[in-house]
């Protein structure tokens, strides 16, 4: 159990960190990347929408950011409803959703998923994306949204469910050998963050409840705080009608090494080809996965 104060403490800063988000050259997003988005997240990204305007009409979005998922429901029909931590994040939705064209305008809430309390079978599908792994209390939200859903409602998913430790070395190796946007020296000054990169979520937790932070991304304190126990909390309350991971390891490098041009995106291309076989092969696991999940 984490400390109250602690905890109040902690989610201020994750909130403050998500509403200053922003393009840093020096560390290059896929999702900053519309070209290189699309190599590695379109396919699963576009089967996220489908799935979940094949199970609408009535949507709640959990950790929404800044709002594109929900536009893009609300534009095909859907009545949304979208939550996130980040006030600033929230603006910047409702600012979006005032430039479009919708049957049904989205509700854009402020919220803390972490304790949130939502009303019972109200939607009939709930989507998540790329926000599961900076939720603590996971298991809490998770009965929250079983509560929430309607009879035979479906919960939909793509998260971050990480890489094994011996993949993170190898990443991190690579990464301080290859030529990327961070200069070499600012690579050297980063090493201090490798227990954070290396550490599990087992770890993670564990700094949180001691109130030490040595294991804790430095500016977002819940980053990757659950990991792998998504797929199996999910599991344990719903029926998984879909389910594969994807993107083992290149999906790490693609935005960050320096190459230029349209070698960027052939490169990604190509270790994005070569990462599916993988997974398709059962050789890796993804460090991204989807879930379709029914309720009980
Ligand atoms: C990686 S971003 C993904 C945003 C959006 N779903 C997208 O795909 O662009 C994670 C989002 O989760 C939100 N978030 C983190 N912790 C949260 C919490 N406890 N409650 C609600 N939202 C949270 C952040 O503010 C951020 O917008």
């Amino acid at each position: 159990m984490i400390e109250d104060n602690r905890y109040n403490q902690l989610i201020e800063q994750e909130a403050r960190h998500w509403g200053e988000v922003r393009p840093d050259p020096a560390n290059p997003q896929i999702w900053h990347d519309p070209k290189l988005f699309e190599i590695f997240f379109g396919k699963e990204y576009r089967h996220l929408v489908e799935r979940t305007v094949a199970n609408g009409p009535r949507v709640l979005e959990l950790g929404c950011g800044e709002g594109n998922l929900a536009l893009e429901l609300v534009q095909n029909g859907l009545d949304v409803t979208a939550i996130d931590l980040s006030a600033e994040r929230i603006d910047r939705a409702k600012h979006k959703a005032e430039q479009i064209q919708a049957p049904l305008q989205p509700i854009f809430l402020v919220g803390d998923l972490n304790t949130i309390n939502l009303e019972p079978q109200k939607f009939d599908c709930v989507v998540a994306h790329d926000s599961l792994h900076h939720i603590l209390m996971l298991e809490r939200l998770l009965d929250e949204v079983q509560k929430t859903l309607k009879p035979g409602g479906r919960f939909i998913t793509i998260d971050f469910i990480g890489m094994g430790t011996l993949r993170k070395i190898t990443a991190a190796v690579l990464y301080a050998m290859l030529p990327t946007y961070q200069p070499y020296k600012a690579k050297w000054n980063l090493r201090q963050r490798l227990p954070a990169f290396l550490a599990s979520e087992q770890k993670k937790r564990k700094d949180v409840e001691r109130g030490s932070a040595s294991m804790l991304h430095q500016e977002s304190p819940f980053e990757e705080i659950s990991q792998r126990s998504i797929i199996t909390e999910i599991q344990k309350r719903f029926a998984v009608v879909e389910s594969f991971t994807f993107n083992p390891f290149w999906y790490y490098f693609a935005a960050k090494v320096k190459l230029s041009g349209e070698l960027k995106y052939s490169t990604g291309k190509m270790f994005r080809k070569a990462d599916t076989l993988l997974t398709k092969l059962h050789l890796s696991r993804g460090a991204y996965f989807f879930m379709e999940a029914r309720l009980k």
